[in-house]
């Protein structure tokens, strides 16, 4: 193996090391995987407008989300079932977060409990809630994600039901049977049936909440002092309707693509979002960001920061611990260089004069002077 010069190659390796079951969970988007592809070609639209003759012999990544100080607006999504990349699963992703200075997300559905992955050290975490039909099962959940030191709840809103996703029905895809949903062991909820389509799509219909909505977020409130980040917010609509909840924080995010085919990349949807929350909370995105220009573009849109899914699950897959740490270099590296070759020195420089869009076609250019 040459040597690895960015996130995407990762995708390969891990495509040669893991059952294909697995891979296909981990790779899929829903349907006919439109806005899979679309998160990525979408970032290709956006150029930059860099500026020159500027001193950038310092760079400064460092920001602050929630209030938490982190070393770059690079965090990590939640995804599910780590072990079935490696065998250290979370643990690993939980360490190379903590080496690079910035916040993991754990899924509801890993395969490590709360305890477990705080015990691998200090760090900034938050925790990905799905809300279970049975509500003792999400309060005894989230009060033990609480007391094992998780400093925010993100609660994802975008999948009453699982996204179709071809090749897991295909697959039948079920979690393996050395592995279990560990934050739900001991309710007997941490197993996943063989089903006659996707395993997966099969437990969701089971156990979760179809019938979730904006008063569960303030139930939400009532039973955690945690701040609250909705996860999977496309619209300006409900931006405000968060906004309005006591939502602490916004993720625009479409699940990376596995739930509703067709709605727009997230980066896209993003600014909307941005001008409807009138910087009265923060907006994160996450979904296909695989360079340091797509983190510099998502900020000049107006994020406060990105979170990245599947290049972590793909280093695990390839090197663990290690591979996790490299994507989180390889990516605050690229983000350094952008801000350096387009002429900002910190987060607050980066601005919307530093891209351009599609969409501001139609807006009036300043006119060129000789
Ligand atoms: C996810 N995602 C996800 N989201 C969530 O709220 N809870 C979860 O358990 C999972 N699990 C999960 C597993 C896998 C394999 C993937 C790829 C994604 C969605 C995730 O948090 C995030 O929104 C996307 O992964 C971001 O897109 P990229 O970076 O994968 O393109």
């Amino acid at each position: 193996m040459g040597e690895i010069t960015n996130v995407m190659e990762y995708e390969a390796i891990a495509k040669e090391k893991l059952p294909k079951m697995v891979f296909d969970y981990y790779a899929s988007g829903a349907e006919d995987q439109w806005t899979l592809q679309e998160n990525r070609n979408a970032f290709s639209r956006i150029l930059f407008r860099p500026r020159i003759l500027i001193d950038v012999s310092k760079i400064d990544m460092n920001t602050t989300v929630l209030g938490f100080k982190i070393s770059m607006p690079i965090m990590i999504a939640p995804t599910a079932m780590q072990k079935m990349a490696h065998p250290e699963g979370e643990y690993a992703t939980a360490r190379a977060a903590s080496a690079a200075g910035t916040i993991m997300t754990l899924s509801s559905w890993s395969t490590s409990s709360v305890e477990e992955v705080a015990s691998t050290g200090p760090g900034i975490r938050f925790f990905q809630l799905y809300v279970y039909k049975d509500r003792n099962v999400v309060a005894q959940l989230v009060r033990r994600a609480e007391r094992a030191g998780f400093k925010a709840i993100a609660l994802t809103v975008d999948t009453p039901r699982l996204g179709r996703r071809e090749a897991d029905i295909k697959n039948r895809f079920t979690l393996p049977p050395f592995l279990t949903l560990k934050n739900f062991q001991g309710l007997d909820l941490g197993k996943m049936d063989e089903a006659n389509d996707s395993g997966l799509a099969a437990y969701v219909a089971g156990q979760i909440d179809r019938s979730l909505s904006w008063k569960d977020v303030k139930w939400l409130q009532t039973i955690t002092k945690l701040p609250i980040l909705v996860k999977g917010v496309l619209t300006a609509e409900d931006a405000r309707i968060a906004v309005q909840a006591g939502a602490a924080g916004i993720i625009v995010s479409n699940h990376g693509a596995r739930q509703l085919d067709y709605v727009p990349a997230t980066i896209m949807a993003l600014e909307e979002v941005v001008k409807a929350t009138q910087g009265r909370i923060p907006v994160f995105l996450d979904g296909g960001v695989r360079r340091g220009t797509d983190v510099f573009k998502a900020l000049a849109l107006g994020a406060s920061g990105i979170f990245i899914g599947r290049p972590v699950v793909y280093s695990l897959a390839a090197e663990g611990e290690k591979g996790v740490r490299r994507v989180l270099e390889m990516l605050r590296e690229e983000f350094e260089l952008a801000m350096a070759l387009s002429g900002c020195r910190s987060l607050k420089e980066i601005t919307r004069d530093h891209i351009v869009t599609e969409w501001d076609a139609s807006l009036p250019r300043p006119v060129p002077r000789l």
